[in-house]
């Protein structure tokens, strides 16, 4: 029986130009580059310059993951983006990525999942390739949370920062009956929730059907950082547990990079060495969709792991949504 996995070939990222430091911030607001490294462990962000959109930040990621890959962008059959910061209300910031890429024709659209929406992303265009509807993936995490921040909210303001990711994935056909399913490369499972009871805890206060602006972020940080661990060891344990895996098993975690607090507490419940947890929100703040995306990519680049390593993805952000991925690199 042939099993289509869907498996990674290629990363990439984008990062603006600017770098926004903490003690920059504290000019502005009443802030301290101490309390911020202390309470968040981000040292600086980046910030998309004026004019630059989400789709350009995407695209350029997107032709790095391409070229990664060694593929053609007419190769590409489907285009995921997980963003809450689009281009425009519609159409689908995707469909700018495929222009941008100079190719027309592929099913292209948006997930909206804000800071677990690259797990939601990479779960929808895993099931499209196990069921034989695409062949070669594009998915991407983008975001300009710049834009939707209350720059006196000193609560929300030093905790973002722009970016995108991108990973290609491509149909592979798992031959070896005798391998188990787990050992194969490629994505192994994902698990999604969302919970709307507490939508308030995070979300921004404007929209199209609303206030006919964008609005700002708003967020409870203390319950949003409570339901975080708890819910974050919840489904790692659902995605081990669902494939006979143990933490033992896990090589890399590379996690949704909101706090460093919150990161470390997960690599300390997996058991984890300091260094097999990759870590970037000391330099990339919270991108939101971008973050995981981002954190591959460099851990990719940097050639840290290796093929036949597992690799344990998780996020939760705003909805509440949260997830987890497991990948045979
Ligand atoms: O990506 C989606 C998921 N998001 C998250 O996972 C974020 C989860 N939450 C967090 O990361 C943390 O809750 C924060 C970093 C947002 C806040 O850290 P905290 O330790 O929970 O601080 P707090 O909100 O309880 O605030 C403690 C104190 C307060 O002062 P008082 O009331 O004790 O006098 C705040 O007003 O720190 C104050 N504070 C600040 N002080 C300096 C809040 N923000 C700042 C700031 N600079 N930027």
């Amino acid at each position: 029986m042939s099993h289509i996995r869907a498996r990674l070939v290629g990363c990439g990222s984008y990062l603006p130009e600017r770098v926004l430091t903490n003690d920059e911030l504290a000019e502005k607001i009443d802030t301290s580059h101490d309390w911020i490294v202390r309470r968040t462990g981000i040292h600086q962000r980046f910030i998309a310059a004026e004019g630059e959109k989400t789709s350009d930040l995407a695209t350029a990621a997107s032709r790095q993951a391409l070229a990664d890959a060694g593929v053609e962008p007419g190769e590409i059959d489907l285009i995921v983006l997980a963003t809450s910061t689009p281009d425009l209300t519609f159409p689908a910031t995707a469909v700018q990525i495929q222009t941008g890429l100079g190719i027309g024709g592929c099913a292209a659209f948006d997930i909206q999942a804000v800071c677990t929406g690259f797990i939601y992303a990479l779960s929808v265009a895993d099931q499209f390739i196990r069921t034989g509807q695409a062949t070669c993936a594009l998915v991407v995490g983008a975001e300009i949370f710049s834009r939707i921040l209350d720059w006196e909210d000193r609560g929300t303001c030093v905790l973002f920062g722009d970016g995108a990711g991108a990973v290609v994935l491509k149909a592979s056909a798992g031959s070896d009956p005798n391998i188990p399913a787990t050992e194969l490369p490629g994505i192994i499972s994902t698990h999604l929730h969302a919970d709307g009871a507490y939508q308030d805890l995070l979300y921004v206060n404007g929209g199209p059907a609303t206030t006919g602006t964008a609005g700002t972020v708003r967020m409870e940080g203390k319950e949003v950082f409570r339901h975080a661990v708890e819910k974050l060891a919840a489904v790692v344990d659902e995605a081990l547990s669902a494939n006979g895996l143990g933490k033992g098993d896990v090589d890399w975690l590379v996690p949704h990079q909101a706090n460093i607090r919150i990161i470390d507490a997960m690599g300390k419940k997996l058991g984890l060495a300091d260094d097999r947890v990759i870590r970037t929100v000391d330099r990339h703040a919270n991108t939101s969709a971008a973050s995981i995306p981002l954190a591959l990519a460099e851990a990719s680049r940097d050639e840290r792991i290796k093929p036949g390593d597992l690799v344990l993805m998780e996020a939760i952000g705003g909805g509440l949504t949260w997830g987890a991925a497991l990948l045979r690199w």
